[in-house]
C-alpha cells in the first residue's frame, strides 16, 4: 500500500491515477477541506479523511504502508500554513511511518530550501527533509520549482476577469518551473528506481521569465495587457499583510524571492540521468521550446 498524502492536491492528483494504473494500492490522505475526494473507493484507492495535525491520524494514516509520499502543503490554504503543514505535519507523519515499518519516504521540498532560506515555507521545507534524512527509513527528497500550471491558472484568471495579466516586479527574473506532470512522473520512478532512494533530487521543466510567461498568455488570449506589481509594493506586503492575511504575504514574500533570481535552478544534469523521463514545459497550443 503506497500512502499519499495531500492525494487530492494538484499533484497528488496527477500521482495516484499513475500508480493505480501501474497497479498498486493507494490511499489518500487529506481533510477534505480545500479539494474534494476526486476519486472513490470504487476505483481502488482508499480515503482516508485524516489531519497532519493529529498524531492519531497520522498513526492511521500509515498503517499498513510500505510506502508514502508526502505532497501535502499548507501554502495555498488560508485556514493554514506551512509551519502547520509542510513542517510540523511532515514531521509527525515521518515519526509515525518510522513507527508504523514504512520503508521509504518521498518527500516534496522546493528548490531552496534551507533552514536559513530567505522565506519560511523554504526553512518549513527544510525541516521536513532533515526529518525524513535522519528517521532510519530510505527516502527521496524531490526538490521541485513552483509549479507551472498553478501560476498559468493564476495569472490566466486575471486576464480573464480584468484584461490583465498580473506580473510581480520587473518580470525579468528567470524562474525554473516544474509542470504536474514531470513532478509526478518522477515520483512514481522514485517509488520504482532504487537509484533515487536517499538522494534530493532537483527537478525543473523548463526557466521561464514573468515577462515571457505573460507574452506567451497575451498572445494566446490575443487580448489583454500586463499589469506590474512593484517589486517595493510586494516587500513591504511580505511584512505588512502578516497580521490580516498572512496568505497574501507569504505570496508577496515568494514572489520578492522570485525577484532575487534565486528561484532558477540548473535541472539539466539530474534530467541527464533519467532520459526516459520527458520534459513537458509550457504548453499552450504549442511544444516547449
Ligand atoms: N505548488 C507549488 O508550486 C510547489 C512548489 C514546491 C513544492 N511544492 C510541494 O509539492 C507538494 C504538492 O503541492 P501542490 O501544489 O500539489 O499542493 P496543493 O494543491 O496545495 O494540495 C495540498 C494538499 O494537502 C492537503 N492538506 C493540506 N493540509 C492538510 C492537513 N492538515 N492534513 C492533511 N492534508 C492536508 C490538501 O487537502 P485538504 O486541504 O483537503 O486537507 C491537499 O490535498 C507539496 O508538498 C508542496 O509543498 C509545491
Amino acid at each position: 500500500m503506497i500512502l499519499v498524502v495531500g492525494g487530492t492536491g494538484r499533484l497528488g492528483r496527477a500521482v495516484v491515477p499513475l500508480l493505480v494504473q501501474a497497479g498498486h494500492k493507494v490511499r489518500i490522505m487529506a481533510r477534505g477541506n480545500s479539494q474534494p475526494f476526486a476519486m472513490t473507493v470504487s476505483d481502488g484507492v482508499e480515503l482516508f479523511h485524516g489531519d497532519l495535525a493529529s498524531e492519531t491520524d497520522c498513526r492511521e494514516a500509515v498503517t499498513g504502508c510500505g510506502e508514502v509520499v508526502f505532497a501535502a502543503s499548507g501554502f495555498g490554504l488560508k485556514d493554514s500554513d506551512p509551519r502547520g503543514v509542510d513542517r510540523d505535519g511532515a514531521i509527525s507523519l515521518v515519526r509515525a511511518a518510522a513507527v508504523a515499518g514504512v520503508r521509504h519516504v518521498v518527500m516534496m521540498s522546493m528548490h531552496g530550501a534551507a533552514l536559513d532560506g530567505p522565506i519560511d515555507f523554504l526553512r518549513c521545507k527544510a525541516a521536513a527533509e532533515d526529518a525524513v534524512r535522519s528517521s532510519g527509513m530510505d527516502w527521496t527528497v524531490i526538490r521541485i520549482g513552483s509549479l507551472l500550471e498553478q501560476r498559468l491558472e493564476t495569472m490566466t484568471a486575471l486576464l480573464e476577469s480584468k484584461g490583465k495579466v498580473p506580473l510581480f516586479g520587473s518580470g525579468s527574473a528567470p524562474v525554473t518551473y516544474t509542470s504536474v506532470q514531470d513532478a509526478a512522473a518522477v515520483v512514481v520512478r522514485a517509488l520504482l528506481d532504487p537509484a533515487l532512494r536517499n538522494r534530493v533530487i532537483e527537478w525543473g521543466s523548463q526557466t521561464l521569465t514573468g515577462n515571457q510567461l505573460a507574452e506567451a498568455l497575451l498572445a494566446q488570449a490575443g487580448r489583454g495587457s500586463v499589469q506590474r506589481i512593484p517589486a517595493a509594493a510586494f516587500r513591504v506586503l511580505s511584512v505588512a499583510a502578516r497580521p490580516f492575511s498572512p496568505f497574501l504575504a507569504r505570496v508577496a514574500g515568494a514572489g520578492a524571492w522570485e525577484e532575487s533570481g534565486a528561484a532558477s535552478f540548473a535541472f539539466g544534469p539530474q534530467r541527464a540521468e533519467f532520459p526516459d523521463i520527458p520534459v513537458t514545459g509550457l504548453q499552450l497550443g504549442k511544444p516547449a521550446g
